[in-house]
């Protein structure tokens, strides 16, 4: 009888977790391959016209953003500095190292939500997603590979060979078809399951200082860092240097206006992406708030809004900051169908 007994609880024991962890698991990027598009997010700047979405080209494109072998030493991929279990971005490193361990000059951002971003890299110096990957596979700093040779590796692979031909009907890889892949596998990688969906949604309902914090966030930040993408995808200066080593946005535009102006980067997942800025200058979010009670510096491309700095008490920050991590989409980090 007890040994029955035992048998049953295990079952349902086995039934609770069973389930529990299908609840977890449930893919929200991808519900039989079709794009997810929250109803309060605002329309995709990426469709996949001329590259349609199939799941074959998809999972092409998530080996090929895993695989090392689109750089010249096959050491580093686009996972290393774009890493799933910081909602794609690299961590606790301000700068990220290419091939041969070489420095770049920027923090590796999170890649989550590209499908809404009209324009790519801390300056929007890449305006189109298709086009995106041949700038880390060439550039120096990071993949440090020729276009052609790496279409020359990847038609020499059997593993390859295959996977594009059956997502792409070619017998011969090109490199548009690779960067289409992998358009595909980014413009995938959408993050709508934080706590505050969660809360939009009527799933589950802030904590006080949470709400506090989201007031705060409201009236102070969201100028800039705007729902619910949190971010408005403008250039600004936000008054980290009087004269900044890094021009940003000026590269692009070649107006001295626009010196020192960084794409607003989205807070979704921040408290994972740590360090912070363009150059990884914070370590954390105290340090962030930091800068925007005390520390901002003058200058002629300074934001209008951002002047006399934001007054923000101690108790202010914690609420502020446990808004937050409130973005933190723990599906997202948790989703199999993203993982290599
Ligand atoms: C060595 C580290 C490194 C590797 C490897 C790397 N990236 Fe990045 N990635 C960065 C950095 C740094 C930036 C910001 C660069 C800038 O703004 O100048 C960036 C920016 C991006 C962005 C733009 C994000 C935005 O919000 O504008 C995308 C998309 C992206 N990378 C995708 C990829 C893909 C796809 C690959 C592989 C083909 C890749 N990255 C390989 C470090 C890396
Ligand atoms: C005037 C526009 C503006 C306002 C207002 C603003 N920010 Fe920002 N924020 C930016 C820009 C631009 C950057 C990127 C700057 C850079 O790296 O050069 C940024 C960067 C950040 C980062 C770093 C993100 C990362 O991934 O590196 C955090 C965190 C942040 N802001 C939080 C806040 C909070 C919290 C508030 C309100 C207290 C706020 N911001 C108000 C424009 C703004």
């Amino acid at each position: 009888m007890r040994v029955i007994k035992l048998f049953f609880y295990s079952i349902v024991f086995i039934l609770f977790f069973a389930c529990k962890k299908e609840e977890v698991a449930t893919p929200i990027a991808i519900a039989d391959f079709s794009f997810y598009q929250p109803e309060y997010f605002p329309t995709v700047a990426y469709t996949f016209k001329n590259n349609q979405l199939t799941k074959a080209r998809f999972e092409l494109g998530r080996s090929l953003f895993h695989d090392p072998i689109l750089s010249s030493d096959s050491t580093v991929s686009c996972g290393s500095c774009h890493a799933q279990a910081h909602a794609f971005a690299d961590h606790n490193v301000a700068l990220s190292k290419g091939v041969g361990g070489t420095l770049g000059t920027r923090n590796s951002p999170s890649i989550a939500n590209m499908a809404w971003s009209p324009a790519f890299m801390w300056d929007g110096g890449v305006n189109h997603i298709e086009v995106f990957s041949a700038s880390p596979i060439t550039n120096p700093l990071e993949m440090n590979e020729d276009m052609a040779n790496v279409v020359s590796k990847l038609n020499r692979s059997k593993f390859y060979k295959n996977k594009f031909k059956e997502a792409y009907s070619v017998d011969v890889i090109t490199d548009q078809k690779m960067l289409q892949a992998l358009a595909q596998y980014m413009a995938m990688i959408v993050s709508a399951d934080s706590k505050y969906d969660q809360v939009r949604n009527g799933k589950a309902v802030f904590t006080s200082s949470e709400k506090n914090g989201y007031q705060l966030f409201l009236s102070n930040c969201a100028s800039c860092h705007k729902e619910p993408l949190f971010t408005d995808f403008s250039y600004r200066n936000n008054g980290l240097d009087e004269i900044p080593k890094d021009i940003g946005r000026e590269r692009i535009s070649q107006n001295v206006s626009d010196r020192g102006k960084f794409k607003v980067p989205s807070l979704r997942n921040v408290e994972l992406t740590y360090p912070y800025m363009h150059d990884g200058r914070y370590k954390n979010l105290s340090q962030v708030l930091d800068h925007y009670t005390i520390g901002i510096k003058q200058s002629g491309s300074l934001d209008e809004g951002l002047k006399n700095g934001i007054q923000l008490t101690n108790s202010e920050k914690e609420d502020l900051i446990a808004f937050l991590n409130s973005l933190s989409d723990y599906s997202l980090i948790g989703n199999s169908n993203l993982s290599q």
